[in-house]
């Protein structure tokens, strides 16, 4: 009898390859052509994830999501250290989100070989924004991204438009090694105040994530300016304005084209700005597209 992988209530938990064939085998059981979804995740799971599992669930017959903090892509150990983890919790969620298949692989089970020099031609797309904060980060996120998908190969894999670097850099991966996976973005989720939702989130004090609003607010302001002013340096000097005087900390605001990611000088509705700001020692990001503004102007 097999007995690789458990059951916790309702979602069949596997943590390698093995029984994760097995698992993907016996949930095809039933309809062999089911079409299977993938949501990869480093746990800490919120409103954000449960969103892609949703748009999964309504596009999938099978929906995987995995859990894997994974070290590769943190250049910051302390990040890595104090990275919010709570899988007790998580799996609750998935199950009431009616995740089929959770895998929660150790650090060994996803590079049995140890973390190895991993190589990729992102065409720059790695270079500015995060790439220039996080050097190695993106290396990092191919390298664990690669591995889940040619593990799970999912037909569609759903990634959140909060990390809009991130997202086309999985989309340029799956093209240069060619994995038959379709990537999906989905829409950012906000909190009612409009705080991106994200993980990190939960390291902030309640007055600090009342705050953190700020960022939504600001780039609002900044999309508004662009209907008068569409230079990309005066909108980033507008940005930049709105935290003065608040105790957050603008690490970058770049204005890029929305599919090469190069910086714009003059912005249309092929433009995003993205923002990364520090509240004390919690990195938060987020982004919009001036198109959200601009195509209702023209
Ligand atoms: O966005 C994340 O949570 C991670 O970068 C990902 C895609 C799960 C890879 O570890």
């Amino acid at each position: 009898m097999f007995v690789g992988f458990s059951t916790y209530f309702e979602v069949i938990i596997v943590t390698n390859q093995s029984e994760f064939t097995e698992a993907i085998k016996r949930a095809k059981l039933e309809k062999s052509d089911a079409i299977v979804g993938f949501v990869a995740t480093m746990g800490a799971l919120h409103e954000g994830h449960m969103s892609l599992i949703e748009v999964a669930k309504n596009q999938c017959d099978i929906v995987v999501c995995s859990i894997f903090v994974n070290p590769a892509q943190f250049n910051n150990p302390e990040d890595l250290a104090t990275y919010p983890r709570d899988v007790e919790v998580d799996q609750k969620l998935l199950i009431e989100n009616n995740c089929d298949i959770l895998l929660l692989p150790s650090v060994e089970a996803v590079y049995p070989d140890g973390i190895q020099p991993y190589s990729i031609d992102l065409d720059g797309l790695d270079e500015g924004m995060e790439g220039t904060f996080r050097p190695g980060h993106f290396k990092g996120v191919c390298m664990v991204v690669e591995r889940f998908l040619r593990m799970v190969t999912p037909d569609k894999a759903y990634f959140g438009l909060k990390d809009y670097q991130q997202l086309a850099i999985i989309r340029k991966m799956v093209a240069i090694r060619n994995l038959p996976t379709e990537v999906v973005g989905v829409a950012i989720k906000r909190a009612e105040n409009g705080l991106a939702l994200s993980s990190r989130n939960a390291l902030l004090s309640p007055e600090k994530l009342e705050k953190a609003a700020h960022i939504h607010k600001t780039l609002l302001s900044g999309l508004e300016f662009s209907k008068s002013n569409k230079d990309a340096v005066a909108i980033k000097k507008h940005i930049e304005a709105g935290f003065e005087d608040t105790e957050m900390e603008i690490e970058y605001v770049a204005i890029v084209h929305n599919d090469t990611l190069a910086p714009v000088e003059v912005v249309d509705s092929n433009a995003t700005v993205c923002i990364v700001v520090f509240s004390g020692k919690v990195r938060l990001l987020d982004n919009m597209q001036f198109s959200s503004v601009l195509d209702i102007e023209n």
